[in-house]
């Protein structure tokens, strides 16, 4: 989520740091901006939209001719995506300017306390407090490199900040924590980037930064040293990816890499939502609490893979909050006429925000009285603008058009709704809630340990490109998942590839099983649920006694279905309705490597289009 470049050397700042960002806008495309030190001063130029909107305010209005610059393009994440929100931000003498990237938790206490002292901050964003923090830090003595580790020990949340200030005009100073940040030295020249991207073009010598770190560049050289001003140790290593790998980080795909981005992604959308004991605060959802409590019905509307999101929302919802949920095709949904009124809750889930089925439907809601709430990967699209609240998803950019990184955080963001629903009605899983939101904040680190055994799945993948048909089963939540699965097969690989609920097989489907047929099945805990476990374990047996070649995604230690898989395929155990946030990464796995393996272009498959804004 966002590109930050920071440079120091000989050539011009601006066009070096445009060509960064450049490299960088796959990151995020709202808006950009830049900043150089020139003549004593400091320069800034910043335009809402694609860099391009930049470029032509540059080609009309350089900035001064400078060798020191920072620059940004960013993904909205407080703040509409306009021109006063754009970075660079600057304080009100407009020396210093600063570029960031993350989220600050605590800016609402940092900006009131700088009202206070008298400072005017014009800008919606949480980046423009620390602005005026370093101006404050960096007048009262110091440098640049002392007022950042300061500034930074006030910040809460994730962040990589880059600065410049006009009274060191060699000097740019980056810090990092929870989010990337690269340094990169070259020949008398130094850069700072989220990737190695941005300078793979002038240099392969780069250094990567450790959490809590602020660096200094200068012409001396790269100086780095924790939070607390200790040196640190710094390693250089060499970067033998192309350019263009290199802005995939190095993935032969944009969608291999959001697969891998996923445990970040999640992590960032819990943040600063779960507190350490366990209880959550929605407080950027702005329907006020006695309203959801008198919320009697909850309606999902969406459509493709943010549709399955939905359906597993709907059995976290009706489980944690007691309140009846559908969840509706957005293409349907206001064709048959549904009931609704102010006590329902319409929740419409869309990555890019723009997808007019989904639109359509979040308006018919509204006109018959609804409360609406977005949950939505793009700041200031439609949809949220359209909707009462919303919800923000934090996965950044998603480039691959068939969605990854993007369903798992919409999973979160339903997870977070439901047990806020049900914390705030009370309901007798309280502890059930609370347990669980612990659980939730430590998922990441499990998404994490599924990525890292998808060796055999790649293998298995690259052993069925020559088959024709698979079949994709599940039960509760896992059902969705198997709908999830077959929808990444058959957009990729171009595949038949159908999900079906496990109960129904025996009322048709099962006649589609015959001698070699690949099936994968999605097993539930056998903990806790275990009828449920049981009745999938016998469909296993069931298929592969007909021939089937069962390929079963189980918890890990589930013993019972090993001797019914031809492949095992185990993931982390977890509460069961959290279990799709670990069983659909090898399903992705699987299909992006399947589709591989026929020669197919997995970031942008035939006919498809990223953001659906045709009914
Ligand atoms: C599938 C996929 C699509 C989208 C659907 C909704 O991989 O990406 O099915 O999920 O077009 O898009 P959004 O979420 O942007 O409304």
């Amino acid at each position: 989520m966002c590109g930050i470049v920071g440079y120091v050397g000989g050539q011009s700042a601006q066009d070096v740091v445009v060509a960064g960002l450049k490299r960088l806008e796959y990151r995020g495309y709202d808006s950009a901006g830049v900043a150089v030190l020139a003549d004593g001063g400091l320069a800034a130029a910043k335009k809402a939209g694609k860099l391009v909107n930049l470029e032509k305010e540059l080609g009309d209005r350089p900035l001064p001719a400078g060798r020191t610059g920072i620059g940004h393009t960013r993904w909205a994440t407080h703040g509409a995506p306009n021109d006063v929100n754009a970075h660079p931000h600057l304080d009100n003498a407009g020396r210093v300017a600063v570029v960031h990237n993350g989220i600050i938790e605590n800016f609402a206490a940092l900006r009131r306390e700088l009202t206070g002292r008298g400072h005017a901050l014009e800008s919606e964003t949480d980046t423009e407090v620390v602005a005026h923090l370093l101006a404050e830090a960096f007048s009262a003595g110091g440098d640049l490199a002392d007022a950042m580790r300061q500034v930074c020990r006030r910040l809460e949340g994730a962040f990589t900040l880059v600065a410049v200030h006009a009274d060191q005009p060699d000097v740019v100073v980056g810090a990092r924590r929870n989010s990337p940040l690269v340094v990169g030295v070259g020949q008398d020249e130094w850069f700072l980037a989220s990737d190695v991207a941005a300078f793979i073009a002038h240099t392969r010598s780069a250094i990567e930064l450790g959490q809590d770190q602020v660096v200094e560049l200068s012409r001396e050289g790269v100086t780095v040293t924790g939070f607390d001003g200790d040196l640190a140790e710094v390693r250089e290593y060499h970067v033998d990816w192309d350019a263009s790998a290199a802005e995939k980080g190095g993935y032969a795909s944009f969608m291999l890499k959001e697969i891998a981005d996923q445990p970040q992604a999640v992590a960032d959308t819990l943040l600063g939502r779960i507190d350490g004991e366990g209880s959550l605060s929605l407080d950027e959802v702005r329907i006020p609490d006695a309203e959801l409590r008198e919320v009697d019905k909850v309606v999902i509307v969406a459509c493709g893979t943010a549709f399955h999101a939905g359906m597993i929302a709907k059995y976290a919802i009706e489980h944690w909050t007691r309140l009846p949920c559908e969840t509706e095709l957005a293409s349907e949904f206001r064709y048959r006429d549904p009931i609704l009124d102010q006590r329902t809750l319409v929740i419409a889930i869309s990555q890019s925000g723009e997808t007019m089925d989904t639109l359509m439907a979040l308006r018919h809601a509204r006109e018959q009285g609804a409360k609406v709430l977005a949950i939505c990967n793009t700041n200031g699209s439609t949809i949220p603008r359209e909707s009462d609240a919303v919800l923000y998803t934090h996965a950044g950019p998603e480039v691959a058009v068939a969605s990854t990184k993007a369903f798992l955080t919409q999973l979160v963001a339903c997870y977070l709704v439901a047990l806020y629903l049900g914390q705030l009605r009370g309901t007798k899983w309280g502890d059930e809630i609370r347990t669980v939101v612990r659980q939730l904040s430590a998922i990441s680190g499990e998404v994490d340990r599924v990525l890292e055994t998808m060796e055999p799945v790649r293998e298995l993948a690259r052993s069925l490109a020559h088959h024709d048909t698979v079949l994709f089963l599940g039960r509760h939540v896992g059902y969705p998942v198997a709908l999830e699965g077959a929808l990444k097969l058959k957009e990729l690989a171009y595949m038949h590839a159908e999900g079906f609920a496990a109960g129904e097989l025996k009322h048709g489907p099962i006649a589609l099983i015959e001698e070699g047929l690949p099936v994968v099945v999605i097993v539930p805990s056998p903990r806790g649920r275990s009828v449920l476990h049981d009745k999938i374990v016998s469909n296993i047996q069931e298929i592969r006694a007909r021939g089937a070649r069962t390929i079963v995604v189980a918890e890990e230690g589930d013993e019972a279905v090993v001797p019914y898989a031809d492949h095992l395929i185990t993931v982390p155990a977890t509460p069961t309705l959290l279990q799709p946030l670990v069983a659909t990464v090898p399903l992705q796995v699987f299909a992006c490597e399947l589709a591989t393996a026929r020669g197919n272009e997995v970031d942008q498959p035939r006919n498809l289009a990223k953001s659906v804004t045709v009914e």
